[in-house]
């Protein structure tokens, strides 16, 4: 049993985190949603810095949704980027079916897009989760910084690149993206940040 299988089963998973699963085996979708214990620590990422505004980038079915969503407090509110309809419809009701439909909305397109729109209409968030097209994460990380209340806290999934970002002979798009991403979470004059290695990698700053 690996260290991450370990807790795991401590996790457990709950009903609702479980019916994502099985509505995204059923539906043929792909099984990339967070690992179950960086889902927990979205929660208590949102909890501890009190965000009321959570923007995520990548909805899929709606895992890191629901556990987004239930760490925001009561009037708090997730605004999801996802580009495919489709997807945005099931994390819609995976969110409903868990209670905390009433705490989304969701934006459908390509997410370059939705920010600018974002930004026009002069929203500003608390916390957010970057977890779509990896080639575009360094992008993602500009519009986070500029949408982002100060104190505001930044995540980014999949930094690790199952090993693909530490294999020198690996420089596609998505590899040499992620690095830069990762090297500016940790090094950018406007972040405090660094790499949780477990799982797939998860990327953590807060602005200052
Ligand atoms: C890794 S999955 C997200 C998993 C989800 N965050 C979770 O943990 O439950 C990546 C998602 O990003 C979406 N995506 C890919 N490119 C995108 C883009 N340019 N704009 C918005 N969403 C995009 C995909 O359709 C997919 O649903």
């Amino acid at each position: 049993m690996s260290t991450e299988q370990y807790v795991e089963r401590l996790l457990g998973e709950d009903a609702d985190l479980a019916r994502v699963h099985q509505t995204i085996e059923q539906l043929g979708m792909p099984e990339i949603s967070i690992a179950a214990g960086y889902g927990r620590l979205l929660t208590m990422l949102v909890r501890m810095s009190g965000a009321k505004n959570v923007l995520e980038i990548g909805a899929l079915g709606g895992y890191s949704g629901i556990c987004l969503a239930r760490g925001l407090s009561d009037g708090g509110r997730l605004t999801s980027l996802e580009l495919l309809q489709n997807y945005a419809d099931v994390a819609r009701g995976s969110l409903e079916a868990a209670g905390l439909g009433d705490r989304v909305e969701y934006r459908v397109g390509d997410a370059k897009e939705s920010l600018a729109v974002l930004a026009e209409e002069g929203r500003k968030f608390d916390f957010f989760f970057i977890d779509a097209d990896k080639e575009s994460y360094p992008l993602y990380l500009e519009w986070a910084i500029k949408l982002a209340n100060p104190g505001a806290v930044i995540t980014g999934d999949n930094a690790l690149l199952h090993g693909r970002t530490i294999d020198p002979e690996k420089n596609g798009p998505s590899v040499l993206a992620m690095r830069e991403f990762n090297e500016s979470m940790v090094s950018d004059e406007r972040l405090i940040g660094t790499l949780l290695p477990a799982y797939d990698g998860l990327a953590v700053a807060v602005v200052k």
